[in-house]
């Protein structure tokens, strides 16, 4: 029984590695080293009481702070048991393990009035939403290096309601908080958590280098604002991958700075892969921009599968944004309903001041789909460029976008130079179905 076993096993790795689909089974799970923390601590031991009223945030400021004071050596693992544990905001430390039990649930408190501010990214200006500040991320990391947030799919829940409220309501001071932010950090994973409702972006890494992010679930309400899952902004070497993702807004977005502020900033995003990511949103499943200012390049996205979506693939930038868009590749893309299958466009966005310079246009240039499924999608794709600075090097191909009896079956495209190769419907004449293809193919 047991040679019987383990012979199967075996042959199940093989049929893997052997199959034309070996990328799928590609991880990057080792890219940050996971250490063993010898030093455990439970936030029981710091007085928190997980009875969903009690008002924890002196128990986690108080563990954390023991964390970074006594600096023990190879870090300290920080244990969530089972409980509602009601916080206000926090700080984590370097060289720690946030660790959630099953059943282990961190929530927000909703005192808008008393959330601590914090400033501006100087990429960005501003904050994002509003002038001047922003309010802190509810768990927030400033300079750190080596922390992971996991356990057994505990919840970090940001009862975000009474912010989308505020948002709706136009009664906003300042820029919503994230759910998580890690800014200027390094050696980061995050992994077997469930993130749920929060007030603004999910998961914010910027300025940050060497993130892994995956097995993470994140949940908000179709309906809530700005609810974007992953944010990649200024950052490399950044890997997300194996999560579910259903939210307000895009599933995951890569970023790079605001007009002005981030070409001054002039901090990009590179080398980032997203693989095996699932999920449904009535904006975009894998984004890019519409924040490119520090440019953005070499991203690989791929195995990503859609359910009643916005937008399938959305690359967007706009005037005044400068920097760069290239180098990308995304293919395996099943997207099940959509409004847009692939949508590539430069006039998306806003601007974060009358100071942006009309001159600065982006580059956007290599851009390789390959491999797109799509039933019911509505518009199969629109690629439009601008017209001082043409989208080139634009490569589709084996793409089949179906649609449903009263879709549009053509593409719209302007402003844009490349190759096209089994892509149904028909995209435009600016892609070319011959000639240039090779070139496509020989960098895929
Ligand atoms: C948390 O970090 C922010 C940003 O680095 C800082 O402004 C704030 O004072 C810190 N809060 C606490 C309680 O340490
Ligand atoms: C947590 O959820 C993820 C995503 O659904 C799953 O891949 C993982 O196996 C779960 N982990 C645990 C420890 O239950
Ligand atoms: C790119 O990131 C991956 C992890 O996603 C890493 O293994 C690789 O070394 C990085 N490449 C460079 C050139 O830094």
């Amino acid at each position: 029984m047991w040679r019987l076993s383990v012979s199967i096993f075996l042959f199940s790795c093989l049929a893997v590695s052997s199959s034309s689909y070996g990328d799928s089974e590609a991880t990057c799970s080792g890219i940050v080293p996971l250490r063993y923390r010898y030093d455990k601590i439970s936030i029981t031991e710091y007085g928190g009481v997980g009875d969903g009223r009690t008002v924890n945030t002196k128990a986690f400021r108080a563990a954390i702070y023991r964390i970074q004071h006594l600096k023990r050596r190879g870090g300290t693992l920080l244990y969530i048991p089972p409980g509602v544990y009601l916080t206000e905001s926090f700080n984590l430390t370097s060289h720690m393990t946030f660790y959630l039990a099953k059943g282990a649930v961190i929530r927000a408190v909703q005192d808008t009035w008393n959330w601590p501010l914090i400033d501006p990214l100087p990429s960005y200006g501003r904050g994002r939403e509003l002038p001047g500040g922003r309010y802190m991320s509810f768990i927030h990391g400033d300079g750190l290096r080596d922390v992971v947030i996991t356990g057994q799919n505990g919840t970090i829940d940001g009862q975000g309601e009474v912010w989308w409220n505020m948002w709706r309501s136009r009664t906003l001071k300042y820029t919503r908080p994230n759910l998580i932010e890690f800014k200027d950090s390094k050696e980061i994973i995050i992994s077997n958590v469930i993130f749920q409702n929060s007030p603004f972006w999910n998961i914010h890494p910027v300025y940050c280098s060497n993130v892994v992010i995956h097995h993470v679930t994140i949940l908000a309400p179709q309906d809530s604002p700005n609810t974007d899952g992953i944010d990649p902004d200024s950052s490399y070497n950044v890997c997300i991958e194996d999560s579910y993702i259903s939210t307000g807004d895009d599933l995951v977005a890569i970023k790079s700075g605001w007009d002005e502020y981030g070409i001054a900033y002039g901090r990009p995003s590179s080398n980032i892969t997203i693989r095996r990511i699932t999920g449904s949103s009535p904006f975009a499943g894998i984004a890019i921009g519409s924040e490119t200012s520090g440019g953005i390049k070499n991203i690989v996205a791929e195995h990503i599968t859609l359910s009643n979506m916005g937008v399938g693939v959305n690359i967007k930038t706009n005037i005044g944004r400068g920097g760069y868009i290239k180098n990308i590749k995304i293919s395996d893309v099943y997207i099940d309903t959509a409004k847009y299958g692939i949508k590539i466009a430069g006039d998306t966005g806003d601007h974060p001041d009358e100071n942006y310079n009309p001159n600065a246009l982006p580059i956007v240039k290599g851009i390789h789909i390959k491999n797109v499924w799509g039933v019911n999608v509505r518009n199969a794709g629109s690629i439009q460029g601008l017209k001082g600075s043409p989208f080139t090097g634009i490569c589709l191909s084996e793409i089949n976008l179906h649609g449903s009896l009263n879709s549009y079956k053509t593409w719209k495209c302007s402003d844009v130079i490349g190759t096209s190769l089994k892509v149904s419907p028909w995209p435009c004449s600016e892609l070319r179905t011959t000639g240039g293809y090779n070139l496509c193919s020989s960098t895929f």
